[in-house]
């Protein structure tokens, strides 16, 4: 497995097999858990080569403790890396990414995509994440890279970013893993405690309620309402939203659409680690 830390070394191994072989980059921040493998995995059916990338970009945290405390598991990510048959890591320093000695000028607006959930609850988050991953693939120039459905908004600015900078790559989306609890995996589930870790089950399970309430045919703002109440009522739990949008532009939705793939999102801190998660309906 090579390991590249410099734009050029690890552009110079894209650019020696692209015309001959197709490339799949996986962008990761590392701590790397079975979700990443799902996004590993893919990558390596419909590719020849793999690259992942391990970067904790710092302009995508908008809480400082967060960015502090995010894991940071180098040494293991790259034994499991190697041990999958990775044929690549990209391991950048702040330096690399982000040159002190050159301005960075660059901000990324998503518009109203900033301003409701993950846009709304964590400020500047996009335009890091845009950032970063937009560097990323101007560096490894890949064919197509893999990104997690867990982060449903992420991969719709992702989407966006691609097609209005016209950056020829395909975006894939893998499934959520969660683990047999249904509590879906996240580098951030380290931080959980025993106790958190059961509280922590009660997002899926109302995503599920609110998905079996979808199919019986209840209203969709009594769906959203009771799940809300339902979570509120545990004390364990901090609720920042829970909403139902329409998959392909994000619009939240307060009543039913039929024929549309529509999802519900949640967010929610356990303790005082932040968690996400989403089912997809329709
Ligand atoms: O989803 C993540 O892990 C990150 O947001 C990403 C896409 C690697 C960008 O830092």
């Amino acid at each position: 497995m090579k390991l590249f830390h410099d734009v050029s070394s690890v552009r110079n191994f894209t650019q020696k097999r692209k015309n001959e072989q197709k490339i799949g980059l996986v962008p990761t921040m590392g701590a790397l858990h079975p979700g990443h493998l799902a996004l590993l995995e893919a990558s390596q059916k419909d590719n020849d080569q793999t690259i992942c990338s391990i970067y904790v970009n710092p302009t995508q945290f908008n809480n400082p403790d967060d960015l502090k405390k995010y894991p940071r598991t180098l040494e293991g990510d790259l034994e499991l890396l190697e041990k999958i048959g990775c044929d690549a890591v990209f391991c950048p320093t702040d330096q690399i990414m982000y040159p002190p000695d050159q301005p960075q000028l660059l901000h990324l607006d998503f518009g109203y995509l900033n301003e409701i959930l993950e846009g709304q609850h964590r400020p500047g988050h996009f335009d890091g994440v845009g950032l970063v991953v937009t560097k990323l693939l101007n560096i490894v120039q890949p064919h197509r890279a893999y990104f997690g459905q867990k982060d449903l908004q992420q991969l719709t600015i992702i989407r966006q970013l691609v097609r209005e900078f016209f950056i020829p790559v395909e975006i894939t989306s893998v499934p959520i893993v969660r683990e047999a609890s249904g509590l879906a995996l996240s580098s951030r589930n380290q931080r959980l405690s025993p106790e958190e870790k059961e509280t922590a089950i009660q997002l899926y399970q109302t995503l599920l309620f609110a998905q079996k309430q979808y199919k019986a045919g209840t209203d969709l703002s009594t769906i959203t309402q009771q799940a809300r109440n339902r979570l509120n009522q545990d004390s364990g739990i901090q609720l920042e939203y829970f909403e139902a949008v329409r998959v392909h532009d994000f619009q939240l939705l307060e009543e039913r659409t039929e024929n549309q793939p529509i999802a519900f999102c949640v967010a929610a801190y356990v303790g005082d680690v932040r968690l996400i998660d989403n089912v997809l309906i329709n």
